[in-house]
């Protein structure tokens, strides 16, 4: 494995506190260690620009469609800023969240379709795999909720079971997250290394 492989984008998702942040940073010191070139990144975020809109949306409760709108100009920002020089670079992209948190959480308050169509504009490039990690239960007590973050663990569940149902309908990769962190990236691994991706 070396630094001549392509660029490539993988997105990480599921509802919160399913051990994402933590898989992101170890499927990127795995490939870093394998000598590839990794880029690791999260949204929102991603640029000094990206980190304010994050701040503006996790500070201050706006309505659904500001809301949304300001994920996406976040989005297209990261894209240009941060993701696609990685991709030129020929770097592993690896991020944490992406458009299928934008159908889980905007989705759900403002309706699927409509949302479907704007995170589906050709700005929004589409990634070579998006995996969901999927636990049978939030690893941790759920005392550090987000706005996003409702209606405690029904609502957990509730997002949970979008994300599977979007994971069928969209062919994302849906992938256990129970059990140790070590055997969460090697399945990780494994599913990469199936796609080709490495
Ligand atoms: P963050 O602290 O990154 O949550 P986590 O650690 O669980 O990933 O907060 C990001 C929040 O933003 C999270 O609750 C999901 C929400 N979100 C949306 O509602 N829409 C989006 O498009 C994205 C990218 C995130």
């Amino acid at each position: 494995m070396d630094d001549r492989q392509g660029g490539a984008l993988v997105v990480l998702e599921g509802p919160d506190h399913v051990g994402k942040s933590t898989q992101v940073e170890r499927l990127a010191q795995w490939f870093r260690q394998r000598k590839r070139s990794v880029c690791v990144s999260r949204e929102p975020g991603g640029d000094a620009l990206g980190e304010t809109i994050r701040t503006m949306l996790l500070g201050e409760s706006v309505d659904g469609w500001t809301e949304l709108f300001l994920f996406l100009a976040g989005r297209a920002r990261h894209l240009n800023e941060v993701i696609e020089p990685a991709l030129r670079r020929g770097e592993l992209v690896i991020l944490d969240r992406y458009t299928p948190s934008t159908l889980v959480y905007q989705g759900a308050q403002l309706g699927e379709e409509v949302v479907l169509q704007l995170t589906s504009l050709p700005v929004f490039r589409r990634p070579e795999i998006t995996i969901i990690l999927d636990c049978a239960a939030p690893l941790g007590a759920l005392d550090t909720l987000d706005r996003f973050e409702f209606s405690g663990l029904d609502g957990w569940h509730e997002r949970r079971v979008r994300y599977q149902i979007l994971a069928r309908r969209f062919g994302w990769v849906l992938l256990s997250g129970d059990g140790s962190p070590e055997s969460v990236t090697e399945r990780l691994v494994g599913v990469l290394a199936q796609e080709g991706i490495g």
